[in-house]
């Protein structure tokens, strides 16, 4: 499996992949990382596996499907097979999700269809919900849908912040993320 990670932030989920493949867990490459945020940690950790990463800054286009146009290309001429939005704080287009089609996975930090968007964490210590999470699943047009591959339920403990309750979903994102990505390429 050849893969491209989209990551806009601290790059986590990214190194979890890196590090399963390492492991011989994950049968995959990574071709390349693409990253939108010129501050983001993730090349810092591409940079130490030896993964080429890229800066497209969204700022620099006219639109979000321009945007979409130079991934799709930077993909391509990285041979690019299946996409994995690692933390990527971007809403995608037509014009991603139909060059991958079924290819594209996206980890989200709630146990969806629950908390969908930004902010799923403080949504759902806002709702006061006992049991949260995170979902891997297949991505299509409407945010944060498409079929489930993977949930994981964490408890939301009393007292939890929203960094409290993070960094425990993470130690669950870390370990779905390389699972779900292995399901995907078996079921296809
Ligand atoms: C993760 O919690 C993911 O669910 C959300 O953004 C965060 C990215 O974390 N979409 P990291 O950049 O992989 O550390």
């Amino acid at each position: 499996m050849k893969l491209g990670i989209l990551a806009s932030g601290n790059g986590s989920n990214f190194e979890a992949i890196a590090q399963a493949i390492e492991d011989g867990y994950l049968n995959a490459q990574i071709q390349v990382l693409i990253y939108n945020n010129p501050a983001a940690k993730a090349p810092l950790r591409a940079a130490n596996r030896g993964v080429e990463a890229v800066l497209l800054n969204h700022r620099k286009y006219n639109s979000r499907e321009a945007f979409d146009e130079q991934i799709v290309r930077t993909l391509r001429d990285n041979d690019v097979e299946w996409v994995i939005m690692a933390g990527w704080m971007r809403l995608v287009t037509p014009v991603l999700i139909d060059a991958f089609p079924n290819r594209i996975i996206n980890i989200h930090p709630s146990l969806l269809p629950s908390f969908k968007g930004i902010n799923a964490i403080e949504q759902a210590l806002q709702a006061g919900v006992k049991i949260t999470g995170c979902t891997v699943h297949l991505v299509c047009l409407e945010v944060d849908s498409g079929p489930i591959l993977i949930q994981a339920a964490i408890p939301v403990l009393p007292g939890d912040t929203p960094e409290t309750l993070h960094a425990r979903i993470q130690v669950q994102e870390h370990r779905i993320l390389p699972q779900a990505i292995a399901l995907a390429a078996q079921r296809q």
